[in-house]
C-alpha cells in the first residue's frame, strides 16, 4: 500500500511539473478521508499550490509552447455554410478582453457566473474568462427550460448571466433570450444584476426605433430578423462591452483547491445537485486522460460532439484538449441536419482524426444504414470514442465496422459529472477491446465491486461499482449541502466513493456497467431522476398521484413511462397527456418529456404505502412474470394497469 502511495504521488507529481504553478504545492499530493465513520469527508489536492486554469490552457500554449498560430477551434455552425476558426492567440486575446469585461462588471474571484449559451466560440471565451478572473462558472445546458435555469441560478446565487439572442439546432429555433428573461422573472427576487447577450442571430432589441429594420412593415420584419425583449437596466450587448475592453489582463492567482466550476446533475431526490470541481486536480486529470485515452498527437484534429452544457463538454471539449494545445471542432448543430450524413461530412471537411460521441447518436445514425456514412471517406479517422451510457454491442460493432472501417479502436469511456474525467477506459493500441465493456481503470483509479452487504467481491463478480481512492478530479462537494454530498456518495458504503452504477467484472478483470441502481435513468446519455419528473407532473391540477419508471428505448437507451392517477372530476384525454408532457418540457426541458403516460386508477403499493416501481416497470414492458407480489396491499390493481397499458416501441 505504501509503495502504491509513493507511485501515485510520483506519477501525478511528475505530470504536475508540465503545468504552470505560481507557487508549488507543499506536503502531500493528495489528502482525503472517504470514511464518514471516522471524520468528515474531504478531498484536497496539491495544497499550497497557486495557479490559474486559463493561464495553463492559453498563455502557456501561446507563450511557452509557441502555439499561438495553431487553431484552437474550428467552429461549424448549424448550417454547413456557417463556419469560423480561432487560433490560440486570438482566443487568448478574446478571453483577456472578456475577462476585463467581467472585472468591469464587478466580478471577482469566487463570484458565481451563470452561462446559458449555444455552442458558439463566445461560450468558450466566457468560460475561460471566468477561469481567468477566478470566478466560478455554472453552465446551464441551453436545452433546459426557464424553470431549470432559474433553479440553478438561485441555488448558487449567480450575480451575472451570459446568454445569446437565440439559435437554431437543426430546424428548431430556440429563443434563448426570451427563455432567459422568463427565468429571471420566475422567482421575484433574483440575484442576477447584469445579463450579457451575444448577438448570434443578429437580433435587435424589441421596440428599438433606431434599428433599420423598424422601417419595414411588421410582417416582413418578423421574417427577417429576430427581435428580443430588452431590459435597459440589466441587459448589455456582448459586442458593445467588448469594444471598449482592453487586451491585457493579469490572471487571478488562485489556490489549486479553489473552485473552477459548478455543474448541476440530477439527484435521486429530484433537486439537481451542484457538483463542484476545483482547479488544480481537474486540470491535471482532464489533461492526462485526454492525452492518453485519445493518444493525442500535435497534428490531430479532435472532435467531441457533446454540448458544453454537460460535463463531457467541460472536460473533453474545453479544458482537456486546450491543456494539451489541441485543435478541436466545435459544432453547433445536430447529426441529422441538413441530412443524416452531417457528422461524416464534418469529419471529411476538417480531416478529423479523433472522434468522440455518445451511443445515442450512434444508434440514431445506425437506423439510416451504411450509405450515408459511406458517402464520405472518413480516411482521416484514427480513434473513436463513446461516453454517456452503456453501448450495446450491436451499436459498438456498427461504429467499429462502418464508421471506423475496422481501422479505429473504440474508447468506451465510463465516468460521471462527479468524477470529472475518465475512470474506466481502454487505451488505444494497449487494451484489447470487448464490445460493450469500458474495460479497465485509468492510471491510479482503484475500483471495487461490492456486494449488497458491502463486502469487496474478488474475481468474476457483479454488484455496486465504487472507488477506493480519490483521483485528482473527483468532485469536492455538492454546492451548499455537505449532507447531500455525504449521503449521495459516501453513506451507503463508508470508506468508498459510491458511483450509483451496477457493474460486472468478467474473468479477464474487465468491467461492464449494468446501469443505475438508484431511481435515476439515462435518456440519450443524460441522467435524470424519476423524482424530478414526477414532481413536475404533480404540479398539474388534474393529477393526484404519479409514478415514473424507466423503459428501454432503441435509440435513446431509456425513456420515461409514467402512471398517473387523476383527481376526481378530471378525465384522461389525449389533450391531458399532451398537457402533462408539456408540463415536463416547461419545468425541466424537452429531454425529460415522458414518451408514455398511462392512466392508473390506483398505483401498486406495499402495505406501508410505498409505490412498487419494480412492478410498474414490468407492466410498462408487458411482462407478466411479476415475481413475488406478497407485499402488495391490493393485488387487484395490477389487472387494470395491464389493461390500460400504452403500446411502446
Ligand atoms: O450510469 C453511468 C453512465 O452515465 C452516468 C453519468 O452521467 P453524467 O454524470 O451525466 O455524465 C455523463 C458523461 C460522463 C454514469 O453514472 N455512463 C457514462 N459513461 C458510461 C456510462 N455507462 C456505461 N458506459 C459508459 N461508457
Amino acid at each position: 500500500m505504501f509503495l502504491l502511495l509513493i507511485l501515485y504521488t510520483e506519477f501525478w507529481g511528475k505530470i504536475a511539473k508540465e503545468f504552470y504553478w505560481k507557487t508549488p504545492y507543499t506536503g502531500n499530493f493528495m489528502d482525503y478521508n472517504f470514511d464518514l465513520t471516522r471524520a468528515k469527508i474531504y478531498i484536497r489536492c496539491m495544497q499550497g499550490a497557486t495557479t490559474n486554469m486559463c493561464y495553463n490552457v492559453l498563455d502557456r500554449n501561446v507563450n511557452e509552447k509557441k502555439l499561438g498560430d495553431k487553431i484552437a477551434f474550428y467552429w461549424e455552425g448549424n448550417k454547413p455554410e456557417d463556419y469560423a476558426r480561432i487560433t490560440y492567440k486570438e482566443l487568448l486575446q478574446q478571453v483577456c478582453k472578456f475577462a476585463n469585461v467581467l472585472r468591469a462588471q464587478g466580478i471577482k474571484k469566487g463570484d458565481h457566473v451563470a452561462i446559458y449559451m449555444p455552442m458558439i466560440i463566445e461560450l468558450i471565451v466566457a468560460m475561460l474568462a471566468c477561469a481567468r478572473v477566478g470566478a466560478v462558472h455554472s453552465i446551464v445546458f441551453a436545452g433546459f427550460s426557464a424553470e431549470a435555469l432559474s433553479e440553478r441560478i438561485l441555488d448558487c446565487s449567480c450575480s451575472l448571466l451570459i446568454t445569446a439572442d437565440g439559435f437554431y439546432r437543426g430546424d428548431k429555433f430556440i429563443k434563448l433570450k426570451e427563455i432567459t428573461d422568463e427565468a429571471l422573472k420566475l422567482h421575484g427576487e433574483n440575484p442576477v444584476k447584469k445579463c450579457i447577450v451575444v448577438k448570434h442571430l443578429k437580433a435587435t432589441k424589441e421596440n428599438d426605433k433606431t434599428s433599420t429594420q423598424s422601417n419595414l412593415p411588421p410582417a416582413k420584419r418578423a421574417c427577417l430578423k429576430l427581435q428580443i425583449p430588452w431590459n435597459e437596466e440589466v441587459d448589455v450587448w456582448w459586442h458593445e462591452v467588448m469594444k471598449e475592453a482592453g487586451e491585457e489582463c493579469e490572471p487571478e492567482w488562485c489556490s489549486a483547491e479553489d473552485p473552477l466550476f459548478i455543474l448541476y446533475t440530477s439527484g435521486s431526490t429530484g433537486k439537481p445537485k451542484g457538483v463542484k470541481h476545483t482547479i488544480g486536480g481537474y486540470l491535471l486529470y482532464t489533461a492526462t486522460t485526454f492525452k492518453y485515452v485519445f493518444d493525442y498527437q500535435p497534428s490531430d484534429v479532435y472532435w467531441c460532439t457533446a454540448d458544453v452544457g454537460w460535463i463531457t463538454g467541460h472536460s473533453y471539449l474545453t479544458y482537456g484538449p486546450l491543456a494539451n494545445g489541441a485543435t478541436s471542432v466545435l459544432f453547433e448543430g445536430v447529426p441529422t441536419y441538413p441530412d443524416v450524413s452531417r457528422f461524416w461530412e464534418i469529419i471529411d471537411k476538417y480531416l478529423v482524426t479523433k472522434f468522440y460521441t455518445a451511443p445515442t447518436a450512434i444508434r440514431l445514425l445506425m437506423k439510416y444504414g451504411d450509405e450515408p456514412v459511406k458517402r464520405f471517406s472518413r480516411k482521416s479517422l484514427k480513434i473513436l470514442g463513446t461516453v454517456g451510457e452503456p453501448i450495446n454491442p450491436e451499436a459498438w460493432l456498427w461504429y467499429y465496422n462502418v464508421v471506423g472501417d475496422r481501422r479505429c479502436p473504440i474508447m468506451d469511456t465510463y465516468w460521471q459529472t462527479e468524477t470529472g474525467g475518465h475512470m474506466l477506459t481502454p487505451l488505444p493500441a494497449v487494451t484489447p477491446l470487448k464490445p460493450g465493456s469500458a474495460t479497465l481503470p485509468f492510471f491510479s483509479v482503484v475500483p471495487a465491486i461490492l456486494s449488497e452487504s458491502g463486502e469487496e467481491l474478488e474475481g468474476e463478480a457483479e454488484g455496486y461499482l465504487v472507488f477506493k481512492k480519490p483521483w485528482p478530479s473527483i468532485m469536492r462537494e455538492v454546492y451548499g449541502s455537505y449532507e447531500r454530498f455525504e449521503s449521495s456518495y459516501f453513506k451507503r458504503f463508508p470508506g468508498y466513493f459510491v458511483t450509483g452504477d451496477g457493474c460486472k467484472r468478467d474473468k479477464d478483470g474487465y468491467y461492464w456497467i449494468t446501469g443505475r441502481i438508484d431511481d435515476m435513468l439515462n435518456i440519450s446519455g443524460h441522467l435524470l431522476s424519476t423524482a424530478e419528473v414526477e414532481s413536475a407532473i404533480m404540479e398539474h391540477l388534474a393529477v393526484a398521484e404519479v409514478a415514473a419508471v424507466s423503459h428501454p428505448h432503441p435509440v435513446k437507451g431509456e425513456s420515461l413511462y409514467c402512471f398517473v392517477t387523476l383527481k376526481d372530476g378530471h378525465e384522461f384525454t389525449d389533450e391531458l397527456v399532451t398537457e402533462l408532457k408539456n408540463q415536463v418540457r416547461k419545468k425541466i426541458g424537452p429531454i425529460a418529456a415522458p414518451d408514455y403516460i398511462q392512466i392508473a386508477a390506483q398505483l401498486p403499493k406495499t402495505r406501508s404505502g410505498k409505490i412498487m416501481r419494480r412492478l410498474l416497470r414490468k407492466i410498462a414492458r408487458n411482462e407478466r412474470d411479476l415475481g413475488n407480489t406478497s407485499t402488495l396491499a391490493d393485488e387487484s390493481v395490477l389487472e387494470a394497469l395491464f389493461k390500460n397499458r400504452v403500446e411502446t416501441i
